[in-house]
């Protein structure tokens, strides 16, 4: 039996298409044409204004935190349980992450945590939405107009959801995405800031460009980086953009598929359904091992590949990650449901191009996995 893996892509649309199309035409640089209508009807399907394409979504949020001018000194809240790529945008601008620990059943930053972290030093929310399912809203925003702050909303694996029906990626002053081949919408590698602010959006275009002067070519007056994003990735973007509705109604059932299949087993935690909010759109299918079970994500990730599934463990913390240790950050800092998240949660198959047949294939493995480990 072929190996499952934890993510496969679905480019089946017209990404062949507009592929040949920057072939033909001789556009595949960051000047071609794909790159301003992605960077429109992404903005647009947000609803932000502005859209500025980069090469990662890691490159995103470094941009954004730059735009906003987060720098030496500053504090920015964060959730201790996330991707690096949040602590690192803001620790590369010599700013500090002050994190915040988890909620244990949605696995996003528990905005009641927030207040009592600000500073005369924070500068900013980074709010990051985690698994399919939305922070809080509308709590991270009355902080930060009480406090003056900014809102950096990482809605990297929020394609296509919303937060009380109002899309993910529209919230705070800016907000950044990920285009990763595990995305609902990827471009193989990419990622984009939107925001409704053009000074923010000029100044993106900008710092994703080696800041190069307006005036004269060749000059600059800041550092920066290179983050372009070539046409040859907007060609997949577009195409993919066009199957974004399809593919959330995919990812729901298959969200729905799982946890009827499920609905019996003991020891494990599955993603909550819907809050109030929003309803989940399963970035990818998360499973919590109960505190009973003695064996790690780690140890069963092993097992799964024995049978043939591909599984990912979840983030790991921030404060427990070994370079800010050597760095002297977080020192003593414990947040217990993070490192619980950390520590038993996996992801089983949820790509796009996952079939019913491997699906089913999927439940029968985890059954035999955690009979197993019982
Ligand atoms: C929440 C979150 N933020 C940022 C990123 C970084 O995106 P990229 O891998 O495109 O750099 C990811 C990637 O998975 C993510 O899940």
């Amino acid at each position: 039996m072929d190996f499952i893996p934890v993510n496969e892509p679905l480019l089946n649309g017209n990404e062949k298409k507009y592929l040949c199309e920057c072939i033909d035409t001789g556009w595949i640089s960051s000047e071609g044409p794909f790159v301003k209508q992605f960077e429109e009807k992404m903005s647009f399907t947000v609803g932000r204004k502005y859209g500025v394409a980069v090469a990662n979504g890691t490159a995103a949020l470094e941009v954004a935190m730059q735009a906003i001018g987060v720098g030496k000194g500053d504090e920015v809240i964060m959730p201790a349980f996330t991707i690096i790529s949040c602590a690192m945008a803001v620790t590369k601008l010599g700013a500090k992450p002050v994190l915040v620990d988890s909620n244990i059943d949605t696995w996003n930053m528990n905005i009641h945590e927030i207040e009592a972290k600000i500073t005369d030093r924070t500068k900013a929310i980074l709010v990051v939405h985690l698994y399919g399912l939305p922070v809080e809203m509308d709590g991270v925003l009355e902080i930060a107009r009480r406090y003056h702050l900014k809102v950096v909303e990482d809605a990297a694996e929020m394609h296509g959801q919303t937060y009380r029906g109002k899309p993910c990626g529209s919230f705070g002053d800016i907000s950044t995405f990920s285009f990763y081949p595990n995305k609902h919408v990827t471009t193989g590698e990419g990622g984009m800031v939107v925001t409704d602010d053009e000074e923010l959006a000029e100044r993106c275009q900008m710092l994703k460009n080696l800041c190069f002067r307006k005036d004269v070519r060749y000059v600059h007056d800041e550092i920066s980086d290179n983050y372009r994003f070539t046409n040859l990735q907007a060609a997949v973007g577009l195409a993919q953009l066009e199957r974004l509705g399809e593919f959330i109604e995919r990812k729901r059932a298959m969200g729905k598929f799982y946890t009827q299949s499920f609905a019996d087993l003991k020891g494990i935690q599955l993603p909550v359904a819907h809050t109030e909010y929003a309803e989940n759109i399963y970035w990818v299918y998360g499973i919590v091992l109960n505190r009973d079970i003695e064996i790690t994500n780690r140890d069963i990730i092993k097992l799964f590949t024995e049978e043939g599934v591909g599984t990912r463990t979840f983030f790991w913390c921030m404060h427990e990650q070994p370079v800010y240790k050597k760095l002297g950050f977080f020192v003593n800092e414990k947040y217990e449901n993070a490192e619980y998240l950390a520590r038993k949660g996996f992801y089983i198959p949820s790509g796009m191009a996952l079939t019913k047949e491997q699906m089913k294939r999927v439940v029968d493995k985890t059954r035999s996995v955690l009979e197993k480990i019982k």
